[in-house]
């Protein structure tokens, strides 16, 4: 969840890890801190932002050629100044920063505090800082040994960056369940939890892997996995980022969010390259390769996501089913881990996450594998967890996506799945040869189609204007439009504080329609589709009430038109395709209403973008 950083080389280690945390503030952003390994160990920490933290720092003393640095979402304990992390040990041995959970950590700060420990912060990092460090004390072993073994003694998820003040020369890094990735430059070494800070320095990374341990000196690096068989050093693999750091800035627009909507049409054509050809109607998923024939014959498909992606699932699961006839089902991954779920040989299992760090997903990943289905990802970040713990998968290809607010990745996903149900209803012959060719061409035009669609944003500013003070909204769909509208209440909430709320949009009779008056916002996602007529009734039964409707139509609509308080028209397409459409305006209306409340609309309160605690 956290963002965490370290250098260690020749050059001064501060403003490359205040760099490297403003470049990870959107992972976690409650509080902030930095130590640099000098003669006094200097340790800066506060609750806040990043730039807090600068003003803290101040006139104080920032020399080091080594560092580490946090930026936190808190678990255990609320943010404040204490809790911010780096965190010491008592006797000021240890220094240590920690994205995730330490989960048996009451037990084991009892045992410490039974043996005198005595403890600043709330934090379950604290308690670790301690173990460490009596381990240390006690045992008079080096502080490897010492994280090691206190290691053994933790359950829970981990990803550490480990300072010695008795051995200044080297940083510790360990990976359990959180990110961690390692930046080899010439003479230097960058640690992040994700490779945005590190892209502008070096883009050599080693990626660790569950249970690493990285001993990072000036003069290189050993690199163990702690749960191997085999004692000794594990050769590090080093990959080449396919990363530029103008794809992790603002490139003129005010805020992330903004400028990953305005890049839809790029991030689907990226998304489909070298994969669609329209002219030859081709379609290849080159990371299916080797999973087609699990596909094609499975009996059933499960999909497993969260948030937005859970969103771009329930997409999946029609469009699976439309074009492979395949049964599919959609689950949250934080349900389906701990309900026993029956999974059988013969299932394929898709994960779908943006961050591919998402810890539940993860979990459900391994619970998939252990009862022997064969589990694909859909994710975006590469290199990431999800994609290396799978049989197979389809990148997104949507391009660093930073504002928390899911945009780009959501529509991303929605045309891996589209691809993904394609291709299987080719293979299986549940598509015909019309219907496929037909489907590639209209995929072809989609990125178009929703430039068309961001042209009108003074339009849809206009009327988000209108409703800016509202406290509650419905969000209504059908079909393919359903998982829309859950999307765009989930938008609307996250970044404006507004409640609100997706629903099938017959399903309002069975209880939303009694919150129905002259004051709710009912945005209802009704392009032209199979349930054209019925959705037109439901806006009619919203009208009765009094309500106020906001309609995504198609272009050229002159029936919701003459009933809804405002339209937003979206260009024709296939019925399957109209999510990747009608979802830009409800992206756009959230993002301006939470603009003009004041609200921050990249870094939203007590979200963070990548979830990797369960
Ligand atoms: C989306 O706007 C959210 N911030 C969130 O729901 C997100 O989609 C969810 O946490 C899943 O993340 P993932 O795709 O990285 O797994
Ligand atoms: N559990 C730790 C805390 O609450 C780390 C949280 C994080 O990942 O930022 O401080």
């Amino acid at each position: 969840m956290c963002g965490i950083v370290g250098y260690i080389g020749e050059k001064q280690a501060y403003p490359i890890l205040i760099k490297g945390l403003k470049r990870l503030e959107y992972r976690g952003y409650d509080s902030a801190g930095v130590a640099l390994i000098n003669a006094h160990c200097s340790t800066y920490k506060c609750r806040g932002k990043v730039s807090d933290l600068e003003a803290e720092v101040e006139g104080k003393n920032i020399e080091g050629t080594i560092g580490l640095g946090h930026t936190r979402w808190a678990t255990h304990g609320e943010p404040n100044d204490i809790n911010a992390h780096p965190h010491t040990s008592m006797h000021g041995k240890f220094i240590i920063i920690h994205n995730g959970i330490i989960e048996n950590y009451n037990r084991l700060k009892s045992k410490l505090i039974n043996r005198g420990y005595e403890f600043k912060s709330e934090t379950d990092t604290e308690v670790l800082a301690n173990l460490i460090e009596y381990i240390y004390l006690k045992g008079k072993v080096n502080a490897v040994t010492a994280v090691e073994l206190a290691l053994s003694k933790i359950v829970g998820a981990y990803g550490l960056v480990i300072a010695c003040v008795d051995e200044k020369d080297h940083l510790i890094a360990v990976r359990k369940g959180s990110p961690l990735v390692i930046g080899v430059g010439s003479g230097e070494y960058f640690l992040a939890s994700d490779a945005t800070p590190i892209v502008e320095h070096t883009k050599s990374v080693i990626y660790l892997q569950d249970n690493d341990m990285a001993v990072i000196g000036l003069n290189g690096m050993n690199l163990k996995n702690l749960n191997s068989k085999q004692s000794g050093e594990k050769k590090p693999i080093i990959h080449k980022l396919e990363l530029d750091v103008d794809e992790i800035e603002k490139s003129g627009y005010d805020h992330y969010m903004l400028k990953e909507i305005h890049e839809q049409p790029r991030s689907i054509s990226d998304t489909f390259r070298g994969r669609i050809n329209p002219a030859t109607h081709e379609l290849k998923l080159g990371g299916l390769h080797y999973n087609m024939d699990a596909l094609t014959n499975a009996k059933r498909i499960i999909i497993i996501a969260c948030g937005t992606s859970y969103h771009a699932g329930l997409v999946g699961e029609y469009l699976i089913e439309e074009f492979a006839r395949i049964p599919t089902e959609v689950e949250y991954a934080s349900e389906f881990r701990y309900r026993d779920p029956i999974i059988y040989k013969d299932d394929v299992v898709i994960a779908i996450s943006q961050s591919g760090e998402t810890a539940d997903t993860l979990a459900a990943i391994e619970l998939a594998k252990e009862k022997g289905a064969t589990v694909l990802g859909v994710c975006n970040v590469v290199g990431s967890s999800i994609p290396r713990s799978t049989d197979g998968g389809v990148y997104t290809h949507a391009g660093p996506e930073i504002g928390v607010a899911s945009t780009k990745a959501f529509t991303a996903q929605v045309t891996v799945l589209t691809m993904i149900a394609m291709q299987i209803g080719q293979k299986s012959g549940s598509l015909t040869k019309q219907e496929y060719s037909d489907l590639i061409e209209e995929l072809a035009l989609i990125p178009d189609k929703i430039s068309a669609i961001l042209k009108k944003s003074d339009e849809i500013k206009a009327i988000s204007e209108l409703y800016q003070h509202a406290t509650n909204a419905l969000y209504l769909g059908r079909g393919y439009l359903y998982p829309v509208a859950m999307e765009g209440a989930l938008k609307l909430k996250e970044i404006s504080y507004i409640h609100a709320e997706g629903y099938p949009a017959a399903e309002m009779k069975h209880g939303p329609i009694a919150l129905i008056d002259e004051n709710m916002p009912v945005i209802v996602v009704a392009t032209k589709d199979k349930s054209y007529d019925k959705i037109v009734s439901n806006i009619q039964e919203v009208k009765a009430r009094k309500g106020i409707i906001i309609a995504i139509v198609t272009e050229g609509d002159d029936t919701i038109s003459k009933m809804a308080d405002h339209v937003i028209e979206v260009p024709e397409s296939d019925f399957a395709l109209a999510p990747l459409l009608s979802v830009i305006p409800l992206q756009l209306i959230s993002y301006f209403i939470a603009v003009l409340r004041g609200c921050n609309v990249d870094q939203p309160r007590n979200l963070a973008k990548s979830v990797t605690v369960e």
